[in-house]
């Protein structure tokens, strides 16, 4: 693909759809400059896939083949397999009776790969023969790839569903770590900038959403953590509260009537603590205590303790 070097050098400020993460950016951009294959690894929820469309959009003209890596996923979904009405008609070793799959698609755009570790390894073995050789062998064939992609693919490493990724696959990639956002301003820029405008948020009742889910992220009791999703979860249910309550301004009580539905399951507790309290239980009083101690004047804006 002819250019991207000098895409991405001429502009300083390319990936725009994401909010902060400048480490993040810098790294995915001197990775694509040389041309190799990006393994995005981070939790659920943190922009990786916005991060890949976003570099569809600049690099290629929004090409851009998503495969959802699962143990059901088989070798012939990804590369192709043989027609059986094409065979007949062409003769089964001819290769005119190959059907092409998902991954020529994506000739001179992005293809993404999510959640590559959740692929059984038979995949993940041919598609390391794709990444290194362009070639494949399918049922008798051998299948010249004479395709042109960036690959990005993804891996959320708390998952433990899932296949290891082998080191040779993994020799194939430079890994790119991606964490929550750095700061509470990113986030609430993040949140705001989505804005479906259903109701007025003022900048302090904003600021207590956030906070919220930071300290629930930041706790050590909790083992599986909320992730930018669930702030714009609690946002947008903070906002339609209002409205059905018939007011056109989020109060207090939008947020308070909005946490256990929006945080409760997103989390899990530590096994320590697992036994002593539940979800719902723990985002209660996270949200009583803050209220409590750094926004003990909001409760005056309506909603009562
Ligand atoms: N840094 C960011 N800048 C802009 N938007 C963000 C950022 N981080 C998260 N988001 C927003 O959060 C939501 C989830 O993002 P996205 O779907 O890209 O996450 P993901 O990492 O691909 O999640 P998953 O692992 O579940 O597929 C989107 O609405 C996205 O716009
Ligand atoms: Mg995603």
């Amino acid at each position: 693909m002819k250019n991207i070097k000098k895409r991405l050098l001429d502009r300083k400020d390319i990936f725009t759809d994401i909010i902060g993460q400048e480490e993040v950016k810098k790294n995915i951009k001197s990775g694509l400059i040389s041309g190799r294959n990006l393994l995005i690894v981070g939790a659920p929820g943190i922009g990786k896939t916005t991060l890949a469309r976003n570099i569809a959009n600049v690099l290629t003209e929004g090409k851009f083949v998503r495969i959802q890596g699962s143990p059901d996923l088989t070798v012939e979904d990804l590369l192709g397999d043989i027609d059986p009405i094409k065979a007949m008609k062409y003769g089964a070793s001819s290769i005119e009776a190959f059907t092409k799959g998902k991954i020529f698609k994506a000739d001179k755009g992005v293809l993404f790969f999510d959640e590559l570790n959740r692929c059984p390894e038979k995949l993940q073995n041919a598609l390391l023969q794709v990444l290194e050789e362009k070639k494949a062998t399918i049922g008798g064939y051998d299948v010249d790839f004479d395709v042109d992609f960036i690959f990005i693919g993804t891996m959320n490493p708390e998952d433990s569903s899932t296949e290891k990724l082998s080191d040779v696959l993994l020799d194939r990639f430079d890994v790119v770590y991606m964490g929550y956002p750095g700061t509470s301003e990113s986030e609430k820029d993040i949140v705001t900038i989505k804005d479906k405008g259903l109701a007025k948020v003022e900048e302090e009742f904003l600021d207590l959403m956030i906070d919220l889910v930071r300290e629930i992220r930041d706790d050590d009791d909790v083992e599986k953590k909320p992730s930018v999703r669930a702030s714009i979860g609690l946002y947008e249910r903070s906002q339609s509260n209002a409205l059905v309550n018939g007011r056109s301004s989020v109060d207090f009580s939008d947020i308070k009537n909005s946490v256990v539905s929006v945080l409760a399951h997103r989390i899990r507790l530590k096994p320590n603590v697992k036994y002593l309290k539940s979800p719902e239980g723990f985002v209660k009083e996270k949200f009583e205590k803050l209220a409590e101690n750094k926004y003990s004047g909001l409760k005056a804006k309506g909603g009562g303790p």
